[in-house]
């Protein structure tokens, strides 16, 4: 795929990352803090976002974010970064995270974030991306869904300092 494309699909973007937990990742109690999740969503949605567009990127916003499961030392994160719509120059990416117990198999949802990146150019100013081609029904209604809340997004946004 060119790097100067006009349109790409979701899956040309779609990221896997893996992430064994370590102690420096977690409090005395073991469980992991909810600051190093957030980083990984944020790096996770870069790499999406980047693959998509490439150009650099900026984070402008991460919709709410409830973590479901405590993830303890020794677990397994994994995180899968899917781009639901592209704007302007900005896009909706999801960030799926779940967590496994390597020695059980076990796995759990942790989270999902919804992430807003924006494409910036060399003096960081926002430049438009390739347009996402949908290619299902599924990324069809994902889109659809991504444009309302973009609105909601935008509607809520706090007045300029
Ligand atoms: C993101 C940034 C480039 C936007 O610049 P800006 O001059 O406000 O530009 P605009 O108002 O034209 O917004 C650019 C895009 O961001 C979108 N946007 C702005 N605020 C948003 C918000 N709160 N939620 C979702 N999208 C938002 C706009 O809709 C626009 O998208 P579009 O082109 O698809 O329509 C600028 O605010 C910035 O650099 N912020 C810091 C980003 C950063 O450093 N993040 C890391 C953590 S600090």
């Amino acid at each position: 795929m060119s790097p100067s494309a006009t349109e790409r699909g979701a899956r040309d973007s779609l990221v896997r990352m893996t992430e064994l937990v370590l102690p420096e990742d977690t409090n005395p109690k073991g469980s992991v803090f909810g600051g190093r999740v957030l980083a990984l969503i944020d790096k996770c949605a870069a790499i999406v976002a980047m693959r998509h567009t490439r150009r650099d990127v900026v984070t402008v916003s991460v919709d709410s974010v409830v973590f479901l499961n405590k993830v303890r030392v020794g677990y397994v994160l994994m995180l899968r970064g899917r781009l639901n719509a592209v704007f302007g120059s900005s896009m909706e990416i999801e960030v799926d995270v779940r967590s496994e117990d390597p020695l059980t198999g076990d796995k759990k949802v942790t989270t999902r974030a919804l992430v807003t990146m924006v494409a910036v150019d060399a003096d960081g100013r926002p430049v438009k991306t390739p347009r996402l081609l949908l290619q299902d029904d599924d990324e069809r209604a994902r889109a659809e869904r991504a444009a309302e809340r973009r609105r909601a997004r935008l509607a809520a946004r706090p007045p300029h300092p």
